[in-house]
């Protein structure tokens, strides 16, 4: 009895199975698409043996899973992580989130949930275990695709503590990529970033820019990550890896139910904003108006994080279908069009009507002066495109802040 509850509980965790107390919960998960066919059973009951019931669970699992493929997201309940985990699931993946939690919430997993509909399978570990995801890979066999999040992403304490940022960042890969082949597993999305070209020389920067000499230890475990995947390709390795460069990400998903939630004092833009124009925060500081720019202040590219989730199911379904040109392929994620930090108050302005008290101060160190994307090679190459207007995906994060405020969170 015990064994067979434990089978119940962990195929209802992993989503596969629903628990029904009543018919009216059967009638609206078929109505709503969330269940195909059910067997009324009670698992409590000892006249079905463990067999009977794992043959039924496993007809309902490939009822509704179909020829689901599967997908190992790491850092899934992150910022991006959680908007890529929806939009594989709206597309038809099986999801398994592996996170530690250090910079997210166990909640994102039922928040996704309500979006999507669907429960992805969630493993609290951390990518650095390795004997911890040789297992997840066990427990979850036919994972085809991978997509590397799990990382460290603060650039100023990457400055104060460098070899923990190298440790997170260069450990996590390495351990994915040596596993990998072990499990079957096909392909890798890696999360690069535009910081990878510093200033470049020519704007707007295409793929073939020269990589710069890193700003600061993060900066440098992208590069060297980058580095890390084409060694490990050219080496032999029977895996196929897509390098998407960011470049700013923001927003967040229309429903306002996932969202960036940064710990203590934001160091990105907009999450600062949002804060200041809610009154959490003071004043924005603008850093530096003074840049070789039409107002002074930098530029850069900002993107919508749903457009850039978007981005990763197509880089997954390229891998999977076998239609890369190289084994190893680089695509910048951008919009094409640079906005400066003035720009970018206006445009939250006047696309939420809420007034934000900003001064300019000094430069801050590190800071690119101006960066944004060419993106046609993903435009044509992916037939991917960020099409959300600016106004729109500024709302979306103004929403969130919003919701983050009813919710008692912030
Ligand atoms: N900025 C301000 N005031 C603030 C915060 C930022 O004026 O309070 C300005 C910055 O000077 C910069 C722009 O807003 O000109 C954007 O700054 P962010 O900190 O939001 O983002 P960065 O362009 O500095 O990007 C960095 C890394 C990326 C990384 C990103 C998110 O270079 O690789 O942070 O972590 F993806």
């Amino acid at each position: 009895m015990e064994e067979k509850m434990q089978v119940y509980e962990e195929l209802v965790a992993r989503g596969l199975i629903a628990q029904v107390t009543n018919e009216e919960e059967i009638r609206d998960m078929v109505n709503n698409g969330k269940a195909t066919f059910y067997i009324g059973f009670d698992p409590t009951a000892d006249s079905l043996h463990v067999g009977h019931f794992m043959a039924l669970c496993l007809m309902k699992r490939l009822q509704e899973a179909g020829n689901k493929p599967i997908a190992l997201i790491g850092g899934g309940t992150g910022y991006i992580g959680s908007h890529t985990v929806v939009e594989l699931q709206n597309s038809g993946y099986e999801v398994v989130i592996v996170d530690n939690l250090s910079n997210s919430r166990a909640d994102v997993v039922d928040h996704i949930e309500q979006i999507s509909g669907i429960r992805p399978a969630f493993e609290k570990v951390d990518c650095l275990d390795f004997e911890g995801m040789d297992a997840v890979f066990a427990k979850y066999p036919g994972i085809k695709g991978i997509i590397h999040f799990a990382a460290s992403k603060a650039v100023g304490e990457s400055v104060q503590k460098p070899l923990m940022y190298y440790r997170n960042n260069l450990v996590s890969l390495i351990n994915l990529l040596e596993l990998m082949p072990k499990h079957g597993v096909e392909g890798i999305i890696f999360s690069s970033s535009c910081t990878v070209y510093g200033q470049p020389d020519h704007l707007p920067v295409t793929e073939a820019a020269p990589i710069k000499k890193a700003e600061s230890p993060y900066g440098n475990t992208k590069q060297i990550n980058e580095e890390i995947i084409r060694d490990t390709v050219a080496s032999g390795s029977p895996i196929h890896a897509i390098l998407l460069r960011y470049f700013n990400p923001i927003g967040a998903h229309p429903t306002a139910l996932i969202g960036e939630l940064p710990n203590g004092v934001p160091q990105n833009l907009i999450p600062y904003l949002t804060q200041t124009a809610m009154g959490i925060r003071e004043k924005l500081s603008v850093f530096g108006d003074d840049y070789n720019t039409p107002d002074g202040s930098c530029i850069r590219d900002y993107i919508y994080v749903v457009d850039l989730a978007k981005a990763h199911v197509i880089a997954m379904d390229r891998i999977l279908n076998g239609k890369q040109k190289d084994k190893v392929e680089v695509f910048n994620i951008g919009t094409g069009r640079g906005l400066s930090v003035l720009e970018l108050i206006n445009a939250f302005e006047a696309a939420t009507g809420v007034k934000l008290n900003y001064q300019i101060v000094g430069r801050r160190a590190g800071d690119i002066e101006q960066v944004w994307a060419d993106p046609s090679y993903a435009n044509n190459e992916l037939g991917w495109k960020a099409d959300t207007s600016i106004e729109e995906t500024l709302r979306s994060a103004w929403k969130w802040q919003l919701h983050l405020r009813e919710e008692g969170i912030m």
